[in-house]
């Protein structure tokens, strides 16, 4: 009785400080478990009077179901604190504000090139074009061949390639293998837009990268003209630059367009009259061109006595730079949160 008496303060006393649900089931065995004193009374028993049994018994017992009581409510206790602990772990503040930023919270933005690279995409969705997607690594047949680029063509020393050890593979060099992919795909009349990175082998200065960013845009149907080709051009550029811009046509040599044009806009620094970004001519080079060469539209098999389209393949990268007045081209890539980070944010 004495031992039974003193037997729930001291468990009391130890469970006080207890917060791990491992420390809880090792003191529950200690008192109540096969070991216990809880154990040895009720084994002594036998040598007790039916009286003694009796109280004695009775009295185990309660503290029995005193001591599991006890244990349940700690339990409850420890798995809630557990459960809270964890919720004030995994909190997300959706209520982060400007006065967070300024305690030095950065919120994540876009890069600039997917800045100007969703604008267009929008603005050609908005003209009735599809936007496709296109694998980076591709073959000789889509990068090359099927561009009427074939095997021996000086062409191919246009654009330094980087070869996979197989010599089947590549790295793209421009996005214009998303054309055969897109035309094998449709019946014309289509218009799309491929948006991607390329690759070439090439040394990086202020204005040339390895890796950079072309948007492919290709309009394939019956009478198309150059007219049209135009017409689509300077809308695009008068969206992007929000202003009406001045454009004209060189003569430019692609082998995948005949007749293939360098499309300029006049500079939009000076207006004209010259300067360092324009070189002094008044006219920035901006967009390769062109009506899509037969041997393409075969390729993709389009029956070019029946169709013809346009083709361009506008570089994303020097927008980019005109747009932010940024002097290198090697910042896009350069992964630096100081320069990142002044584009929209999300
Ligand atoms: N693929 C060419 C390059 O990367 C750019 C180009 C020129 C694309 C003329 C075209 C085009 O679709 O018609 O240099």
């Amino acid at each position: 009785m004495q031992v039974l008496e003193s037997l729930l303060n001291d468990f009391t006393k130890e469970l006080g400080p207890i917060n791990k649900t491992a420390d809880l089931l090792n003191l529950k065995a200690k008192y109540i478990g096969k070991q216990g004193p809880l154990a040895d009374v009720m084994k002594n028993l036998k040598d007790a009077t039916p009286e003694e049994k009796r109280t004695i018994g009775a009295k185990a017992n309660e503290l029995k179901q005193q001591i599991e009581a006890l244990f349940s409510q700690k339990m409850q206790e420890i798995e809630l604190a557990d459960i809270n602990a964890s919720l004030e772990k995994d909190k997300i503040d959706i209520s982060l504000t400007d006065s967070m930023l300024e305690k030095g919270l950065q919120a994540a933005g876009y890069h600039p090139v997917t800045i100007i690279q969703q604008e267009i995409e929008d603005i050609f969705i908005s003209m009735g074009f599809e936007v496709l997607d296109g694998p980076h690594i591709e073959d000789d047949y889509h990068n090359f061949e099927a561009l009427n680029i074939p095997a021996t063509h000086p062409a191919r020393d246009m654009q330094d390639t980087f070869w996979f050890a197989d010599k089947k593979h590549l790295l793209r060099t421009h996005t214009s293998t998303i054309q055969v992919r897109g035309m094998k795909e449709r019946k014309p009349p289509f218009r799309f837009v491929g948006p991607g990175k390329v690759f070439r082998c090439e040394r990086t200065d202020a204005s040339h990268e390895m890796v950079f960013h072309q948007l492919e845009g290709m309009m394939v149907g019956e009478n198309v003209s150059v007219g049209n080709l135009i017409y689509f051009m300077k809308t695009l550029l008068t969206e992007i630059f929000k202003k009406e811009v001045e454009v004209r046509l060189r003569p430019g040599f692609f082998p995948f367009v005949e007749p293939g044009f360098e499309l300029d806009i006049k500079c939009l620094i000076c207006g004209g009259k010259g300067c360092s970004v324009c070189k002094q001519v008044g006219w920035v080079e901006l967009l390769p061109c062109g009506m899509v060469h037969p041997n393409v539209l075969k390729a993709g098999g389009i029956d070019p006595e029946k169709y013809n389209g346009f083709a361009f393949g506008l570089g994303l990268d020097r927008l980019v730079m005109m747009r932010y007045g940024i002097d290198d081209i090697r910042h896009l890539h350069g992964a630096d949160l100081r320069f990142n980070s002044q584009f929209k944010s999300f």
